[in-house]
């Protein structure tokens, strides 16, 4: 369930441009998520993709004409306004965009457009040079005043052969972009700085030492913390994961340019969650040269590397400090020392290297350990849920501190 798409009701509405053929990889999209889609098209969009393949896609009558029968009767524009968790349109034209900004409802999409109270997206697609005309951005400005959110588009190469901007945003930029309109912002206003993944250490141009994080519960919470409205830097390591959308990325390698990104952005952070597996030691000399395997008697010195949250940790008086302990013995020992040393607000203290949590896997099974000496055991779960967890736990703590009375 922590796939705010899941079990949602989305109605998409499709209009008529060349872009109409990746609405229907969108509904595979939010249909996979969880969602139930329903699906309205305009006249034009008939011209690109036909009802057939919404309506296979989605599992449900697709709505093309204004007195379609039955389906909720003639009163389907209100029924399906007032079930909709959230309304899509994809793509969204210049003809349709003039439409709604008017309150023109002359078809079955703007008729019902006209009844929503949920969230809707508008995701513009045209030529370029119709999306730079003062009309439509005057209609695409009167849309955002009214709460509709814009979503893209992108700039790149054009169905028409021209450059410019006027591509549809990316079907996952698209879906993110629901998910965070489905969530509720109790986040907004916070500045979180998240940290993922390993740090790589050279001893040589072609090898280094590192560890087994793959980056996942630090995305994880990036994401999460982004669909509930705070603004989410995230300091990562070599990963194989995409940069999440909205969130700023900066993508480092070594222990100390985490340092270094770490204290630039640290300043304006109200909260910092360090789930980064940072290397503890690195070689103490690098060779500028690829070592030989036959360099008889070479041995490789290791330095400790800084401890950054140990660093943010001393005299901190700002941010909420949220660690991390991968420990494989004396889970709640160490973590415990661990939260001391470094001065945490909460420790999400898990065992690493067993089946299903830790390092890769996409769960995790985890203890809360609180400054005031509090500790929550956690179920096995997937690692988003362990995320949204953390920031739940984390507005708890900035709720207490508020209060004088404490918790
Ligand atoms: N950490 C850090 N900088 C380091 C090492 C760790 O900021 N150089 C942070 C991690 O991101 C994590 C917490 O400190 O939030 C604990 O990391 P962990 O690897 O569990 O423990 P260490 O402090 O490195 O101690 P040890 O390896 O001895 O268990």
């Amino acid at each position: 369930m922590e796939d705010p798409l899941q079990d949602k009701q989305v109605v998409l509405g499709v209009c008529g441009g060349i872009a109409a053929y990746k609405a229907a990889a969108l509904v595979r999209l939010l249909v996979a998520a969880g969602a139930k889609v329903r699906v309205i098209m305009t006249e034009a969009a008939g011209a690109f993709v036909g009802p057939m393949t919404f309506q296979a896609l989605s599992g449900n009558p697709v709505w093309t004409h204004m007195f379609d029968g039955p389906e909720n009767g003639i009163f389907r524009h209100i029924e399906w306004a007032e079930q909709a968790d959230a309304v899509v349109i994809v793509p969204a034209t210049a003809n349709v965009i003039g439409k709604i900004a008017q309150g023109i409802a002359d078809d079955p999409l703007t008729t019902f457009i006209l009844g929503v109270k949920a969230p809707v997206l508008v995701c513009p697609s045209m030529n370029v040079r119709m999306y730079e005309n003062a009309v439509v951005q005057t209609n695409i400005n009167r849309l955002r005043d009214v709460g509709m959110h814009i979503v893209g588009p992108v700039s790149g190469s054009l169905a028409c052969g021209r450059e410019g901007l006027g591509r549809l945003a990316d079907l996952e930029t698209i879906a993110e972009a629901l998910r965070c309109a489905l969530v509720s912002r109790d986040m907004d206003g916070e500045c979180v700085l998240v940290t993922a993944g390993p740090t790589q250490e050279a001893f040589d141009p072609v090898r280094f030492v590192t560890n087994a994080s793959s980056g996942k519960m630090g995305f994880a919470l990036a994401r999460t913390a982004r669909r509930r409205g705070a603004r989410v830097v995230l300091v990562s390591g070599p990963t194989a994961l995409d940069d999440p959308d909205g969130v700023k990325t900066v993508r480092v390698r070594t222990a100390k340019e985490m340092f270094d990104a770490v204290m630039k952005e640290a300043v304006r952070a109200t909260v910092i969650v360090k789930a980064a597996a940072v290397s503890d030691w690195r070689p103490a000399e690098v060779s500028p040269q690829k070592l030989k395997k036959d360099t008889v008697g070479r041995q490789c010195f290791f330095e400790k590397t800084d401890d950054i949250l140990g660093a943010l940790g001393k005299n901190n008086k700002g941010p909420i400090l949220v660690g991390f302990a991968a420990e494989t013995e004396n889970l709640k020992e160490n973590a415990r020392i661990k939260a001391a040393e470094k001065n945490l607000d909460l420790v999400v203290a898990n065992l690493v290297g067993k089946t299903g949590s830790g390092f890769g896997s996409d769960t995790n099974q985890a203890i809360f350990l609180f400054r005031d000496g509090r500790t929550e055991h956690l179920p096995l779960m997937e690692k988003i849920a362990l995320a949204n967890l953390v920031w739940d736990r984390v507005l708890e703590i900035k709720k207490c501190m508020k209060s004088d009375a404490g918790c």
